[in-house]
């Protein structure tokens, strides 16, 4: 059987997109769900994750999967295991599912050398697919579909997975993709637009969290200088375009990239976002473990 793994979205055609999210539509519309009791997932998270690890055990556990949740901080990485030992003694359990999330682009190490399907749950800066999925799932829901809605990625481009997956499904899907905030966050190669412009124009403002774990002690402006250039604040909610709405992968810095009562602001999609997660999860996992079936 060929392995369903998903590490990241280029490697999935727009009909394959689509479908994962006609089937997380349906799931959060309430259609019956695949039924996976008896199988078992493995979820590795190497690093910090609130939404996406729990978010993935929920829909796990809505799919009728067992659920082994690793801790690194007591596990044998602080024996000096490797990852990729890490990675391999989990694989060598027999599991139906591996969700991974880590530092690096790890999977390279991986390939054809793990014989459980695996999820990616964000590798560093690379990739976040289940994110995108479930950013554009949001996207689909408010505005119908994608073709020319125009989004600004706004805020630490350089070091942010989401910006990194966003920017590329959303310019397939036919969106009308940008980024803005610091140049010093900026990459070459991407759309520019000016944050007061963006505001203006765009049909989506999507923040970013500055990743201050990612920048190696070498900072920038500070936090309340951020908030002062590029925050979302009550006076620049209000130049948004009529309809337009704000997302954001989460976690918030409340009174850094938006201002804290903004966080629930009727434009504000966050907390449906995360919601969506669960749903696009299960059709992520559904489509691991069916295989080949799935098509
Ligand atoms: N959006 C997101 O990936 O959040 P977590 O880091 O909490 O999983």
């Amino acid at each position: 059987m060929t392995l369903k793994n998903l590490f990241s979205l280029k490697e999935l055609e727009i009909h394959e997109i689509v479908r994962i999210l006609d089937d997380a539509q349906a799931f959060r519309d309430g259609a019956a769900v695949p039924n996976f009791t008896g199988r078992i997932a493995c979820n590795l998270f190497f690093e910090p994750s609130t939404r996406t690890q729990y978010s993935f055990q929920v829909a796990e556990e809505r799919l009728g999967l067992r659920v082994v949740s690793f801790d690194p901080g007591l596990s044998s990485l602080t024996k000096n295991e490797t990852f990729y030992d890490t990675v391999r003694t989990f694989d060598s359990f027999n599991p139906d599912l591996l969700v991974i999330r880590a530092h690096t682009r790890y999977y390279d190490e991986l390939s054809g050398l793990v014989r459980t399907p695996i999820v990616s749950g964000g590798d560093g800066t690379g990739d976040h697919p289940t994110q995108s999925l479930l950013d554009l799932l949001t996207i689909r829901q408010e505005f119908g579909g994608f073709e020319g809605v125009r989004i600004a990625i706004c805020g630490d481009i350089r070091h942010s997975r989401v910006a990194h997956t966003n920017y590329g499904v959303m310019q397939r899907m036919g969106m009308d993709v940008c980024v803005s905030g610091p140049e010093e966050y900026m990459e070459p190669g991407l759309r520019f637009m000016e944050f007061e412009k963006a505001l203006r124009e765009c049909d989506i403002i999507m923040l970013l969290r500055i990743q201050h774990e990612r920048h190696g002690g070498h900072e920038g402006m500070t936090d309340e200088q951020y908030h002062e250039r590029y925050g979302l604040t009550k006076e620049r909610v209000e130049r948004m375009k009529p309809g337009a709405i704000i997302m954001h992968p989460a976690p918030v810095n409340r009174g850094v990239e938006i201002a804290g009562d903004l966080v629930e602001h009727p434009r504000s999609r966050i907390f449906k976002q995360m919601e969506n997660g669960v749903y696009v999860r299960m059709a992520a996992i559904r489509r691991s473990l069916e295989g080949e079936l799935w098509h």
